[in-house]
């Protein structure tokens, strides 16, 4: 089976492409611009611009993918909100070119979406109406209402908050952010009042495989199974490595006054998932330690 994973220069899609093609797929990855890591074995590079909607249309003529795994975005809520006109491009645009490009072979689409397109009052479940509060979230609900009107065999898939190891060529996620302001002895300052539940990659690429494997269709959820608070988040790693927690300091979310609304209470519920897909995501501190592990 062939796998196109959009985005593989970013953080989840360069995890995506070592983990599934770890598993036996042969994976074609696209992203802008020269590749930034060692392609694994079985692995592919295509720089392709999504804008560009030719450039598309010629690597899936190339590549014929069986499935395609579009992670690639303007993932930055702030970058959205200051840049709203290059947000529709590539993360409205940039779908649309990718639908059009799949319409003439039978592929099976997966979307990564964001629990970004909800409001308050989470966790959420796949049937709530979404109510984005910023830029990005309508952006990514454009795309997702793109998706489903295509007529396309395609799955939307809403992580939140995703972490993991830290490979070389790629940014640092949270943790990773964390960790090394500890390290150097910096205070840091986390708040306290945003509820989440984080995915760890690991357990995406899970799931993401069963939807491949079983050729689900619709809307998934694959979020942690813990809902923390980011402050949560940085003292538990302070205690997974051993590092200084007294530099952490709690804040409410109105100490950073930022351009961009975001959730109080966002997360989002897993129970189709684990009905459906069998999903079994680590708890937030098992997963810390898996992370732990694979750094020694
Ligand atoms: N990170 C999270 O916590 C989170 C949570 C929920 C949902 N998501 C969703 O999950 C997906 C992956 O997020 P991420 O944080 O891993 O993203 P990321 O690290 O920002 O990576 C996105 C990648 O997409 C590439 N890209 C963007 N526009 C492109 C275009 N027009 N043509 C070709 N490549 C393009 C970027 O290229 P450059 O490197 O050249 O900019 C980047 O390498 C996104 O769809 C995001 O909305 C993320």
């Amino acid at each position: 089976m062939k796998i196109m994973i959009t985005g593989v220069n970013g953080f989840t899609g360069q995890h995506l492409f070592r983990i599934l093609a770890g598993k036996g797929f042969e994976v074609h990855g696209i992203s802008r611009g020269p590749v930034r890591f060692a392609l694994p074995e079985r692995g592919f590079y295509h720089p392709v611009e999504l804008t560009n909607v030719r450039t598309v249309i010629d690597c899936f003529d190339l590549v014929k993918p069986d499935v395609v795994i579009h992670t690639a975005a303007m993932s930055k809520p702030d970058e959205c909100h200051q840049n709203p006109q290059a947000c529709l491009l590539q993360n409205v645009e940039a779908t649309r070119h990718l639908l059009e490009a799949s319409r003439p072979h039978p592929v099976h689409f997966i979307y990564f979406s964001t629990d970004f397109i909800f409001g308050e009052h989470g966790p959420h479940s796949e049937d709530d109406l979404p109510a984005p509060l910023n830029f990005y979230g309508e952006s990514k609900w454009k795309a997702e209402q793109l998706v489903e009107a295509s007529g396309i065999t395609a799955t939307i898939v809403r992580p939140v908050f995703i972490y993991g190891n830290q490979y070389p060529g790629m940014r640092p996620s949270f943790i990773q952010w964390v960790k090394q302001q500890l390290q150097t002895g910096k205070p840091i300052q986390v708040v306290t009042d945003q509820l989440r539940t984080p995915t760890y990659v690991n357990d995406l690429a899970m799931g993401l495989q069963q939807i491949i494997t079983y050729q689900r269709q619709g809307v998934y959820h694959l979020a942690g199974k813990d809902i923390v608070s980011p402050c949560e988040m940085a003292f538990a790693v302070a205690d997974v490595w051993g590092l200084d927690a007294t530099l952490i300091e709690p804040v409410t979310a109105d100490v950073f006054p930022e351009p961009v609304r975001r959730a109080k209470q966002s997360g989002l519920q897993i129970q189709k998932a684990v009905r459906e897909l069998s999903y079994q995501p680590l708890s937030f501190r098992e997963a810390l330690q898996e992370i732990h592990a694979a750094e020694t």
